[in-house]
């Protein structure tokens, strides 16, 4: 059921250093920083040749990444996003196997403009896993 990684998320705290770090140390092509209000973070997206890096820094303390960032102070993998057809037949066929779906278990828009769902990351080995149809 699952296709492509769309990206793998890392929760950072200083956005710029991180940027820095993959543009300057790793030599990766990175985007300018994109905030993002309805979804609480500024986004860099770092380009490889297979898949994305999004690098997420908190925007303000209601975030929904500043609590991660609390627990992992030097920052860590928040997420990892994988490609569906279709969303709605993929949440249906995980909820009909006991996964537990985030929210209110209907697709939001994500940080590409398109439908996103989030799996509850105690059913899917300690990872919090975003579901993006492609
Ligand atoms: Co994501």
């Amino acid at each position: 059921m699952i296709g492509r990684l769309n990206h793998v998320a890392i929760a950072v705290k200083d956005l710029a250093a991180s940027t820095a770090l993959y543009r300057d140390t790793l030599g990766a092509r990175v985007s300018q920083p994109l905030p993002q209000p309805d979804h609480g973070v500024t986004v860099v997206f770092v380009e490889l040749p297979n898949t994305k890096i999004e690098l997420l820094e908190p925007m303000g303390a209601d975030s929904p990444i500043a609590k991660f960032l609390e627990r992992n102070v030097d920052g860590g993998i928040h997420h990892i996003c994988y490609e569906v057809d279709d969303i709605l037949a993929a949440r249906d066929r995980l909820k009909a196997q006991g996964a537990r779906v985030l929210g209110s278990g209907e697709p939001r828009i994500g940080a590409h403009g398109k439908p996103v769902l989030f799996l509850h990351p105690k059913d899917f080995c300690g990872t919090l896993v975003e579901l993006e149809q492609a």
